[in-house]
This record gives structure tokens, C-alpha cells and sequence, in this order.
């Protein structure tokens, strides 16, 4: 059986130009991190002051069978030791995401000292081992006092109390974090929370949907969407008026990108592929950086698409520092051109694409390894928006939970995408950090705990210690960040020594 696992994947190893390499051959101004999200991981949803959030409440609706994240991780509790984990691992960075309603508990008016507290203490913790805090402000969990109160992100209220959360943020731990990033993958948000209904809030419309009681899935996710900007925007200026000068800060948005590759060479089938990226990536940042939205968005959604003001659109123009991208996988697109014929469109239909997954030789529950994916669409940044400041804000190899702490998919994932990664920096990619998804397993937004994407195992089902464990790929990646040399050769005696000296590693 071993020997035919190792057959199989020997073959599956990547033999590009990228296979050999270390720590040293990027900059060193280059950042290695690992991420980990707010309600992920956290815990403690109900202490120290701590209200909901839309994430929590969608959990506990009973709408789909989900687990919470009321004890997650514990990282709440936790974090001192994680942070040693961290620093023993090599970590550069960590990207962390912080729960509004856990500072401003209604999302707006009373702050919440005991939750302040709790951020400066993991920021200090960090500062403390040389790991660099990247925050997110925004992943998914919107306090659900703003939700019931005017619908959260399809009112236009939630620019201004978006806007003073971050200014919180900024005056209080801006002294020692200096990335920002204000909304996490807007694009997956919106079209997940008010389109199809399947992800917090869950809105939708009959049609398009399942289970909805509120929203309209034809015009929602272009709201959200469009005041998911502006609030961006208003609160990049502010930074940028307020707290650069004195705090020397970077500000940016985070978008999901697969990389899309026409199913067949016909005319049409590439076009789709480009309307394909233009409704994904373009929808956040063509108004980023040409101050308005695809021309074919703006086309297919007619007047269901939000118009930006003059005043909008240059606030919106320019007001980012760097973008990040969240890529796990690579899909088909045919053209489909019938959806555009439907009399009641929801953004799925405006884009008029199928979208297909690529033949595999993977287990389905896998992401296939192809890391030229990554490339494709770095490149494709690149190219089409002048180059801009990235950073890869996750990527990451998906496995069931109660798999193997050897995790050779995600070893060979980390190996492939992060030589991938050298390879477009030494293309002229003005990429700028790598961040692994995810620190330790967490309650994942499509699966629960079914699946884990941690460089440490946690069993959150059967284990209340919640210990965590290193799984081979934290070696791996300590490996690299402590700069051994990385090569095909090498995975392939770490995996041996795995195996044959730590029985401490079989399987679960
Ligand atoms: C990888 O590159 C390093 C440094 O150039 C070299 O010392 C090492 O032998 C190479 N390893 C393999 C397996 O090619
Ligand atoms: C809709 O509700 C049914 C029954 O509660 C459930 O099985 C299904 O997963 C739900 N679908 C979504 C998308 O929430
Ligand atoms: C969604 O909103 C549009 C525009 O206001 C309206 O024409 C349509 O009837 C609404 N759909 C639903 C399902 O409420
Ligand atoms: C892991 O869980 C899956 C799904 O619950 C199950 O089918 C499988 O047998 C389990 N594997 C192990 C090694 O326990
Ligand atoms: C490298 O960059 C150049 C210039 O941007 C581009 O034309 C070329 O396709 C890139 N190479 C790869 C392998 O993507
Ligand atoms: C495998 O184990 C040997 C002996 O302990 C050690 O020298 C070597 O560095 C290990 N290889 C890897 C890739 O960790």
C-alpha cells in the first residue's frame, strides 16, 4: 500500500524550474506568513462582552446542518501558546482577522475595553517573537446588531459605522500593525451571503436560491457589493488623512481568484473567460483602479448595477496600497449565452459562463496540485492592472479532518504554489508576501470541521483540550523558512523520515 502511494506521487511531483529552491532566493523584504480568521478560530463567542455576529447567526439558524465556531480553536484562550508555535515554526507574519463585534459589540456606539484588550495583548505577543500582524477588519462577520438594524451591507449606514470601526482600529493598534486589509474576498461574500443564499447573511430570492426568506438575488449582491467599496474607500482615506503619516501603514482589499482557463479555443468560450475574470476580480478592482466597473458588468446588470457618483468614483480610484488574493484552484469556462436571455437575472446569470472543474487525478476531496494556476493568474494581474503590490493572502491544500498528520497533498500543494510563486518574482510580479492557509485547522466556511487546511491539526469533534499537533507540512514549512533548500528530493526524504522515524506521525 506504501509502496504504491509513494509510486503514484513520485510521478505527481512538479518538475518545473521552480522545484529547486529556498527562503534566500526571494527578497528578503519578502513576507512568509501563515492566516487564520476571526470566528475561525477564536472561540469565546459569548465572553467578555463579545455579541454576534452574522457568521454566528447563520450557524445557529439551523438552516443547513453547520457546526459554530462558539469554541472553534479557542484561540482566544490559546494564543499565547500559539504564538510560540509561530515563532518556533519561523513565522514572519501572521494574518489575523478581528471580530467588530467583539470591540464594538452593536457595531457601532460603546466599545468594548475587555476585547481591545484582548487584540493588544495578541498584537504585543506577536511584536514580541518578531512576527509581523497583517489584519483584516472584515472576514465574513459583520455584527448582527447592524443587520437587523438597517440590513448591514445593502444599506449605505454601513459606510459610515465600516469607517469609524476602522478608525478604532487604526488609533489603537495601528502603532504596531501596518497591514491592513478592510474586507476579506468581498466577491465570495456577496455572492454566496445575497445571491445564492448559501453563506452568511443568507439572502436570496426564491429563483435563485435555497430557503430564502428576504433579499433579491437580482439586485443585492451589486449593492453590497457597491457600498462594500465605498466603505472601503472612505475608510482608506481616512487612514491615509489620519494615520499614515505618524504610522507608516499599508491599506488594501482582498479578492478570491480562481485562475480560468477556456474549456475550448473557440472565440467565444475565451471571451467568457475574460468576462469570467472581469465579473470575479474586475468587479473590485477595475473601480480600484480605474474608478468604475467592467464595461460588461455594467452591460449584462443594466440598471441592477449601482452607478458611482463622480465623488464616488474618485474616492474609490487609487485607494488601495497593495491587493490581496485568496487562490486555491483552477476552472473551466464555457460561454453560455442563453442565461442572458432569462427575464429575471441574478449575477450568475449577468456573467453567462459554466463553469467546470478540470479533469483530475486527485481525490475529489483535494485541490489538484497546479501551481501554474497561480502563475496564470498573477500574471494576469499583473498585465491587466500595471503591475500592482500583491500579496498571496492564502492559499492552501484542503484535506478530511480526521486524515493523516502526514499530509503529503499539502506538502506537495506548499511546494508546488510557492515555487510558483518565485517564478513570477522573478518574472517582475511585484508580489510582496506568501501566506499559508491556514496557521491550525478551523471551522471552515463551506465545510464545518469536515475539512482542515492547518499546518497544525486540531480535533475540534472529539478532542476538548483542543491540542494541537504538527502536521508534516509544518515541518515543511519550517524547513523552508528556517532556508534548507527545498527540492522534490528533499520532500521525498522528509515524507521517509516521517514514515520510518516518528511513528509518532502514523496515521490518526
Ligand atoms: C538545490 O539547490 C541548492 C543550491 O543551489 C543545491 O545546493 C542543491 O544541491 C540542489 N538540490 C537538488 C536536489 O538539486
Ligand atoms: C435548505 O433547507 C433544507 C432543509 O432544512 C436543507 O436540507 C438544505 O441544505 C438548505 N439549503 C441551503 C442552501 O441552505
Ligand atoms: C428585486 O428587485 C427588483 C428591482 O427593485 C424588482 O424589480 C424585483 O421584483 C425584485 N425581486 C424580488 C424577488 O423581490
Ligand atoms: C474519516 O471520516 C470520513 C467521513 O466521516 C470517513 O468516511 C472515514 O472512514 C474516516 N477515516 C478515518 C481514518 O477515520
Ligand atoms: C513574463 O512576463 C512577460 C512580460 O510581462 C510576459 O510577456 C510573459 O508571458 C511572462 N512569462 C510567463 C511564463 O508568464
Ligand atoms: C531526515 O533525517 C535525517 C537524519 O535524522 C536528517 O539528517 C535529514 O535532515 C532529514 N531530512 C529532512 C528533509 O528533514
Amino acid at each position: 500500500m506504501l509502496k504504491l502511494f509513494f509510486v503514484i506521487n513520485l510521478l505527481a511531483l512538479p518538475a518545473f524550474s521552480y522545484d529547486n529552491f529556498s527562503r534566500d532566493d526571494f527578497p528578503s523584504d519578502f513576507v512568509f506568513g501563515a492566516g487564520t480568521s476571526a470566528y475561525q478560530v477564536e472561540g469565546a463567542a459569548d465572553q467578555d462582552g463579545r455579541k454576534p455576529s452574522i457568521w454566528d447567526t447563520f450557524t445557529h439558524s439551523g438552516k443547513i446542518d453547520r457546526d459554530n465556531g462558539d469554541i472553534a480553536s479557542d484561540v482566544y484562550h490559546k494564543y499565547k501558546d500559539d504564538v510560540r508555535l509561530m515563532a518556533a515554526m519561523g513565522l514572519e507574519a501572521y494574518r489575523f482577522s478581528i471580530s467588530w463585534s467583539r470591540v464594538i459589540p452593536d457595531g457601532k456606539g460603546p466599545v468594548n475595553p475587555k476585547g481591545l484588550q484582548y487584540y493588544n495583548s495578541l498584537i504585543n505577543e506577536l511584536i514580541r517573537y518578531g512576527i509581523k500582524p497583517h489584519v483584516t477588519l472584515h472576514h465574513y462577520d459583520l455584527p448582527q446588531a447592524l443587520e437587523d438594524e438597517y440590513g448591514g451591507w445593502i444599506s449605505k449606514n454601513i459606510v459610515n459605522d465600516f469607517t469609524a470601526y476602522a478608525d478604532l482600529c487604526f488609533r489603537k493598534f495601528g502603532d504596531r500593525v501596518k497591514y491592513w486589509t478592510t474586507i476579506n474576498e468581498p466577491n465570495v461574500f456577496v455572492l454566496g451571503g445575497y445571491d445564492s443564499g448559501f453563506l452568511p447573511p443568507g439572502r436570496c430570492s426564491p429563483a435563485f436560491g435555497d430557503n430564502c426568506s428576504r433579499g433579491n438575488s437580482t439586485t443585492e449582491p451589486y449593492i453590497a457589493a457597491h457600498h462594500i467599496l465605498l466603505a472601503h474607500a472612505s475608510a482608506a482615506r481616512l487612514y491615509r488623512k489620519k494615520y499614515e503619516d505618524q504610522q507608516h501603514g499599508f491599506i488594501g482589499i482582498n479578492i478570491f481568484s480562481y485562475w480560468f482557463v477556456p474549456l475550448t479555443n473557440t472565440v467565444e468560450d475565451i471571451t467568457a473567460t475574460e468576462r469570467a475574470n472581469d465579473f470575479y476580480v474586475g468587479w473590485f478592482v477595475n473601480p480600484l483602479i480605474f474608478g468604475d466597473y467592467p464595461d460588461i458588468m455594467k452591460k449584462n446588470a443594466g440598471s441592477r448595477i449601482p452607478v458611482f457618483t463622480e465623488v464616488e468614483s474618485n474616492l474609490v480610484k487609487g485607494s488601495y496600497d497593495f491587493l490581496g488574493v485568496n487562490h486555491y484552484n483552477v476552472l473551466n469556462v464555457k460561454d453560455n449565452p442563453k442565461s442572458l436571455q432569462m427575464e429575471e437575472r441574478d449575477l450568475v446569470a449577468d456573467m453567462a459562463v459554466q463553469l467546470t472543474s478540470l479533469p483530475r487525478d486527485t481525490p475529489a476531496f483535494e485541490f489538484p496540485v497546479r501551481p501554474w494556476g497561480l502563475q496564470g493568474l498573477l500574471e494576469y494581474l499583473k498585465k491587466k492592472y500595471d503591475n500592482p503590490p500583491l500579496f498571496i493572502h492564502e492559499n492552501g491544500q484542503r484535506t478530511r479532518r480526521n486524515s493523516s498528520l502526514i499530509d503529503w497533498p499539502r506538502v506537495k500543494f506548499l511546494h508546488g504554489y510557492i515555487g510558483a510563486t518565485l517564478d513570477v518574482l522573478r518574472n517582475g510580479s511585484n508580489v510582496r508576501g506568501y501566506f499559508v492557509w491556514s496557521f491550525l485547522d478551523a471551522l471552515e466556511l463551506f465545510d464545518g470541521y469536515e475539512s482542515s487546511y492547518g499546518l497544525y491539526y486540531v480535533d475540534h469533534l472529539d478532542d476538548s483540550d483542543l491540542k494541537r499537533k504538527p502536521k508534516l507540512s509544518a515541518h515543511w514549512y519550517s524547513n523552508f523558512l528556517k532556508r534548507k533548500s527545498m527540492s522534490s528530493e528533499g520532500l521525498i526524504e522528509l515524507l521517509q523520515n516521517a514514515t520510518i522515524v516518528s511513528p509518532a506521525h502514523s496515521l490518526l
